[in-house]
């Protein structure tokens, strides 16, 4: 069970009944989702239901983030015990943790080619694929309609260097359905929750290196075929792991993002943090390289009129999912730094970057 908890800023009534605020308390104007909510922006993250146990972290997030995202709880593999069953349990539990507190909710992810069940490739196959897809997706669409801001319908679908057809990554479900599983999926989670934005999320987009660049080119084409479709996708989430593949080119990122804004799409800012393995061990200097990071490509992205949320993949370097991965692993073995707090729940450099950046934006209309 996750404790509801007072919020982290407390008050406390004085005189009249006026709340006074407690000496060395946050003013909100002071945390990330304050400074971004000046602006228009929303800022939030990845959330893990079994982090929430640890009070700092839970009133970390409570205190900075105004989105959350499960990390892992909406996933297949979260939900699907079997091919019959469901299990929200957690999922429940962490959504009710966000409206408790007044949080906006970000569905992640209905499709991908990664997190599927024990049971997915001995039980699915070309004959019954369609129904088990789409009523995975009215089930859990349906069960949080309303709630949702948004939800990520298919997560990462373009490639275009392994294995690929015409840049489309050869996953199950493309096995299976062809290339409109993609259309289907879209229009059963419309189906179910008219009211929430529908997303196709996809990583490696921001950097001026080609592959990045092939990505872009393609992301562009499949949003122009759902656009001729009809297909209801209505925005564009750019993950955002910076990685050291190449260097983050302002122009060529503003370029992209006015593509995209002019094929109607929105943007979402959705997963971003920063691979620093090839950053020096000194921690000064590599939080001062992080924050520059952050610094160079939160500018370029809040001044784009179509990107209004802006979420990090977690809060603190004590959870963050890098230190997981083995592409993001330090030859010196040292942890991964790439989020705003440290994993004492210390404010890094690239903390008050992020927080400058959100100050700096122009308003978003
Ligand atoms: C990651 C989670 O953070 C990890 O806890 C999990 O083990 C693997 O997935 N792109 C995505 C996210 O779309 O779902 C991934 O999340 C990170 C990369």
């Amino acid at each position: 069970m996750i404790q509801s908890d007072a919020p982290a800023n407390l008050t406390r009534r004085g005189f009249l009944g006026m709340p006074i605020l407690l000496s060395g308390v946050t003013r909100p104007s002071d945390t990330l989702q304050g400074r971004a909510a000046l602006r228009g922006i929303t800022y939030g993250g990845a959330v893990a239901y079994a982090h929430l146990q640890d009070r700092d972290y839970r009133a970390a997030v409570l205190r900075e983030m105004k989105m959350l995202v499960p990390e892992n709880e909406l996933k297949w593999e979260s939900l699907r015990p079997s091919p019959t069953t469901y299990d929200f349990t957690k999922a429940d539990a962490l959504i009710r943790f966000a409206r408790v507190h007044g949080k906006h909710i970000r569905g992640h992810c209905l499709t991908w080619h990664h997190q599927f069940p024990r049971w997915y490739t001995s039980v699915v196959h070309a004959g019954n694929a369609s129904h088990i897809l789409t009523d995975h997706i009215a089930t859990v669409v349906r069960r949080y309609a309303g709630q949702m801001h948004s939800w990520d319908v298919v997560n990462e679908q373009v490639e275009t260097w392994e294995a690929n057809v015409d840049g489309i990554r050869v996953t199950p479900w493309l096995t299976l359905l062809g290339y409109g599983y993609m259309d289907l999926a879209f229009r059963t989670a419309h189906a179910a929750d008219p009211q929430a934005l529908l997303v196709y999320n996809d990583y490696a987009l921001e950097l001026n290196a080609d592959w990045h660049a092939a990505r872009r080119q393609r992301v562009v084409r499949l949003l122009q075929d759902f656009k001729s479709q009809g297909t209801p996708v209505h925005a564009l989430g750019i993950q955002s792991h910076l990685t050291p593949d190449g260097v983050f080119d302002p122009a060529i990122f503003t370029n992209f993002l006015n593509h995209v804004a002019a094929l109607g799409y929105t943007i979402i800012i959705s997963e971003m943090d920063v691979v620093d393995k090839t950053f020096p061990a000194d921690i000064a200097r590599r939080d001062a390289m992080v924050a520059d990071v952050y610094r160079r490509f939160w500018t370029a992205a809040l001044a784009h009129p179509a990107v209004k949320v802006a979420l990090t993949w977690g809060l603190t370097d004590k959870y963050t999912w890098l230190n997981t991965v083995r592409m993001a692993h330090r030859a010196d073995g040292l942890s991964v730094r790439g989020l705003p707090l440290d994993d004492q729940y210390h404010k890094k450099p690239a903390y008050e970057v992020l927080l400058n950046a959100f100050a700096t934006a122009p308003m978003k209309k």
